[in-house]
């Protein structure tokens, strides 16, 4: 699926791409710049990312990929930034504004497939799937085990209370999913955003009474750290958090803590403070958490679509056209003529 490219023709701008993409978005930036694509998986470390954008009119990058104001400071030709993601934590945005660069994103393709893993990540924990799993593969599943009226009891996911912290297009997306579990939804978000079918009510409230957190929420500055260890407190013993946000918006030790006291019956997290994920991370010793390595938009279809998005992004930043999706809409497209400020 995935190709490598790369077009050599020095007259036309110079576009440095971090990671291969699926689907055709690259042979169409190939036809039209001179196209540098890292050619290992895994992407550049960032001192060769510095290396790889400081001659580059566009960057395309990807969510590990830091941009910063070092990076930015050293690569005075960028005209454009794309990420191949939502999110962009990853961008020093007040930086890239302050510099004339507009940073393109990923919104609207990716809510879907977001909302379908944390789904799965809900009814995974909670009905035990990823145990129920180990425990065939172990060889517990024994003649004297056959069928046990105790055998990995979970809790039931219809007609649970599910609390989603964000009501953006994923938060939605899921609140969705949950109707149609005959799930009470409850939901509480940063704009106060009214939402058919769910019951809007104030975090302490959420959080104390769902059976389910599901965070749909950006990494900011406010949202770092929202749920610790004292939020974490206010929820339920028996009830299962799921994030597919940003790690950075739970503390993970005190999760990890809460987890192994019994303080919270499981949680599903596809993201975290630190990726990977480090081999000592007490999560990794826990039974009643499902990981997964931050696959939330991981479908073949949806990460074509980010991809194609990206490179528009980038297509449209070179030609001093507005981004299809600009998260610095203030900054227009720097034109050949326009003077920079740096
Ligand atoms: C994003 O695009 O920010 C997502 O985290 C990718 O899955």
């Amino acid at each position: 699926m995935v190709k490598q490219i790369r077009s050599r023709a020095p007259h036309r701008p110079r576009v440095f791409v971090t990671r291969a993409l699926p689907g055709t978005g690259l042979e169409r930036l190939a036809a039209r710049t001179h196209l540098e694509v890292w050619p290992a998986p895994g992407g550049p470390s960032y001192a060769e990312l510095v290396r790889g954008a400081r001659d580059a009119d566009a960057l395309l990058c990807m969510l590990t990929d830091r941009v910063d104001a070092a990076l930015l400071g050293a690569c005075t030709r960028l005209r454009v930034v794309s990420s191949c993601s939502v999110g962009l934590d990853h961008v020093d945005l007040a930086e890239a504004t302050r510099r004339g660069i507009p940073v393109g994103h990923t919104p609207g393709v990716l809510a879907e497939t977001t909302a379908d893993l944390a789904f799965a990540l809900l009814l995974a924990t909670a009905r035990r799937v990823a145990e129920a799993d180990r425990f065939v593969r172990s060889g517990g599943w024994t003649p004297e085990r056959r069928w046990e009226p105790e055998l990995l009891l979970g809790r039931d996911v219809h007609g649970a209370v599910l609390g989603s912290v964000g009501l953006g297009q994923i938060g939605r997306a899921m609140a969705r999913r949950a109707a149609g579990f005959g799930m009470r939804v409850l939901g509480w978000s940063r704009s106060r955003r009214r939402v058919a079918g769910v019951e809007r009510v104030a975090l302490e409230d959420l959080l104390a009474g769902s059976d389910a957190v599901t965070i749909h929420l950006a990494l900011t500055p406010e949202t770092r750290g929202l749920l610790d260890a004292r939020a974490l407190a206010r929820m339920k013993p028996e009830a299962f958090l799921i994030n597919t946000a940003r790690g950075g918006i739970v503390d993970e030790a005190a999760l990890a803590e809460a987890l192994a006291a019994g303080r919270l019956a499981g949680a599903g997290i596809d993201v975290f403070e630190s990726e990977p994920l480090a081999p000592s991370s007490p999560l990794l010793a826990l039974e009643n958490v499902v990981l997964t390595p931050h696959i939330g938009s991981a479908s073949i279809a949806t990460r074509v679509r980010m991809a194609d998005l990206a490179v528009e992004n980038v297509l449209a930043g070179l030609a001093a056209r507005a981004l299809p999706h600009c998260a610095n809409p203030e900054v227009q497209p720097a034109s050949a003529t326009r003077s920079r400020r740096r």
